[in-house]
């Protein structure tokens, strides 16, 4: 969603601030904008805003662009349409205030009329035009105190950056559920809603918590509360490369982070299996031993990939562990008023960390007395930061719109917690050392799935105007089925519905015809001989089938249109292998329909509304 960047120092700010919008692209924006102070001559913003690509904004930027600090902002449009009046940075009347803002302020229609009533001039459609006007009204010469005092009034979400064009070389920010990151150079300062888009710079950062206010020179910040307390807080290392954050030869993000995948399932499972006594080691989930015994019942709370990724862990705690387990939408829990009961222990699952509907529901249940583990991706992010303990699933910086890396390490995080559940109820040692044995082989069998990609590549090339697919499969592998159609809907906006495949029969089946293609996924396990019943009747009804299935299925192969094998392994570990080809063929569906892969339409990476 929308992205902030602020830069003073040095450096050409232009340059700062167009690589800092460059890469915070992947959270899905739709116009932008940015505001440089004039350092010689008449103190002045200059202000650049342009709809579409940072590109496009780059060719409005005059080469010669003279300034020593401003501040930038990529804009996903909520309140008003895709303008270049309604896009970030904001003015005051004077023209010497400038805000750029993520999040929304629920308060802005009141807020406008009292201001208009003042005789402030509105030049958009946005909420948050009246943060600059509000500022404004109580500027006496100092930024930071005419902020703190502005903020006394507004109510929603905000990450804000403030400058004033009498007050060179200073940046104000504040944060209120929308992130916002310090970054501490050698004589230069940023801010930024995301470290992305100040890595190349420095890996010393600050997370603001909500209620803080930053104050920024290119020497100094001080950080303090809305109340103007003086805050000490800690500089964090973030150990990110910039390699981490470039393509590094791929075409694309999404395809190197599919390939990135046999790494960063490794990563997060390192240190995290203890073969000797064939159990998991998981550190943060600060819980005692007698705690964990105690658990009667998993949920999970997330959305989207992280929901399936939930779903399937549901799945397997359920199947390995016994322990009744479910995943819950964010967005339908919160609002359901839902039951807490003691003796339950909660996830959230979430890559970024910040997205709004799973962090509400997060809150909404600790309210209710909920112990909460977060599995992030994000170090820092918010969920991170408040869930009571939780575990980082270490992908890397995924930086695609589609989840695909993260959703790997997420399953991986719930297979760890399976395991060293299981092994404290029923699971012996033999069992338990089968399967951490199994889960540590999941890196080569993914490795090995991935060089499937031409046959994947080929095979969409012969389905790609397909209009509509469906997606199916049975017991832990419906989530992935539900996966590959979310995956495949996302970045080339083909049609595609997920479905338990015995479900079929109810409903779905007839949507069948020659036109509508099936992608089912058969495990060698006790469902085999059922889902080869359902791929049987959508044959009879000529609908084409393409399968993932196991390497020597012989009875699969000979039945469907297109076969994709996966290596035999255990059964319970498919998911990982079997959710490789549907990444693949959705990126080789979007590449033949020229699609934006990274940044799909109307798609954020972080969704920080509700
Ligand atoms: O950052 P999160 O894991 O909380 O994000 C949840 C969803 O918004 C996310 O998984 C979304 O569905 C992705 N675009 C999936 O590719």
């Amino acid at each position: 969603m929308c992205g902030i960047i602020g830069y003073t120092g040095p450096r050409k700010t232009t340059n700062v601030l167009l690589e800092g919008l460059r890469r915070l692209e992947y959270r899905g924006y739709d116009s932008a904008g940015i505001a440089v102070g004039r350092i010689s001559g008449e103190p002045r913003l200059q202000i650049i805003k342009t709809v579409g690509k940072i590109a496009a904004l780059q060719h409005e930027v005059p080469k010669d662009l003279e300034g020593a600090w401003g501040i930038g902002h990529t804009r996903w449009a909520t309140h008003g349409g895709v303008t270049r009046e309604n896009a970030h940075p904001h003015l005051d009347q004077s023209g010497k205030i400038a805000v750029v803002h993520n999040g929304i302020i629920e308060n802005h229609r009141t807020l406008r009329i009292l201001l208009e009533k003042k005789g402030c001039k509105f030049r958009s459609e946005t909420d948050t035009e009246v943060i600059p006007h509000l500022i404004s009204s109580y500027y006496e010469g100092d930024l930071l105190e005419a902020v703190l005092a502005a903020l006394q009034h507004l109510e929603g979400t905000y990450g804000i950056a403030v400058v004033h064009a009498d007050e060179p070389g200073r940046i104000v920010g504040a944060r209120n559920g929308s992130p916002l990151i310090i970054g501490v150079g050698n004589g230069e300062m940023l801010l930024a809603s995301d470290i992305t888009a100040m890595v190349a710079y420095t890996n010393r950062v600050i997370y603001l918590n909500d209620g803080e206010v930053v104050d920024i020179t290119k020497d100094n910040y001080s950080i303090c509360d809305r109340h103007a307390k003086k805050l000490d807080k800690k500089i964090d290392e973030v150990s990110w490369a910039l390699g981490a954050i470039e393509k590094t030869g791929f075409m694309h993000y999404m395809e190197k982070e599919i390939f990135e995948q046999p790494e960063s399932i490794a990563r997060a499972m390192s240190g995290r299996i203890d073969l000797e006594n064939a159990t998991a080691k998981l550190g943060g989930l600060n819980l005692t031993k007698r705690q964990l015994a105690d658990v009667k019942r998993v949920r999970v709370i997330a959305a989207g990939t992280s929901w399936h990724a939930g779903m399937t862990g549901s799945y397997l705690l359920e199947q390995v562990a016994r322990i009744p387990a479910q995943a819950e939408l964010a967005s339908e829990l919160r609002h359901r008023n839902p039951v807490v009961e003691n003796d339950s222990l909660w996830f959230v699952v979430s890559q970024s960390g910040e997205t709004a509907d799973s962090l509400y529901a997060m809150r909404e249940v600790q309210r209710k007395g909920a112990t909460v583990l977060g599995i992030c991706n994000v170090v820092g992010s918010t969920i991170a930061r408040e869930s009571d303990g939780g575990v980082y699933v270490h992908s890397g910086p995924e930086i695609a719109v589609a989840s695909t890396k993260a959703f790997t390490s997420q399953l991986t995080v719930f297979y760890l917690f399976t395991l060293l559940m299981a092994r404290m109820r029923d699971m012996s040692r033999e069992e338990g050392t089968r399967f951490a044995n199994a889960l540590a082989a999941v890196p080569e069998m993914v490795k090995e799935t991935l060089n499937q990609r031409d046959h994947i590549q080929a095979i969409a090339k012969k389905y790609y105007r397909a209009k509509d697919f469906l997606y199916l499969g049975r017991g832990i592998l419906y989530p992935i089925a539900l996966e590959g159609a979310l995956k495949l809907k996302e970045i080339s906006y083909i049609h595609a519905e997920g479905y338990s495949a015995g479900e079929m029969k109810h409903g779905p089946i007839a949507l069948i015809s020659p036109d509508v293609p099936s992608f089912f996924l058969v495990s060698d396990d006790y469902l085999h001989d059922k889902t080869i019943s359902n791929i049987r009747e959508i044959k009879a009804r000529g609908g084409p089938v393409i399968a993932v299935g196991v390497e020597g299925d012989t009875e699969t192969q000979a039945l469907v249109d297109d076969f994709i094998p996966v290596p035999k392994a255990d059964p319970r570990f498919y998911p990982f292998s079997m959710v490789v080809p549907l990444q693949l063929f959705a990126y080789f569906c979007a590449l033949e329909l020229g699609r934006d892969i990274d940044q799909p339409r109307n798609l954020a990476k972080s969704v920080t509304v509700e």
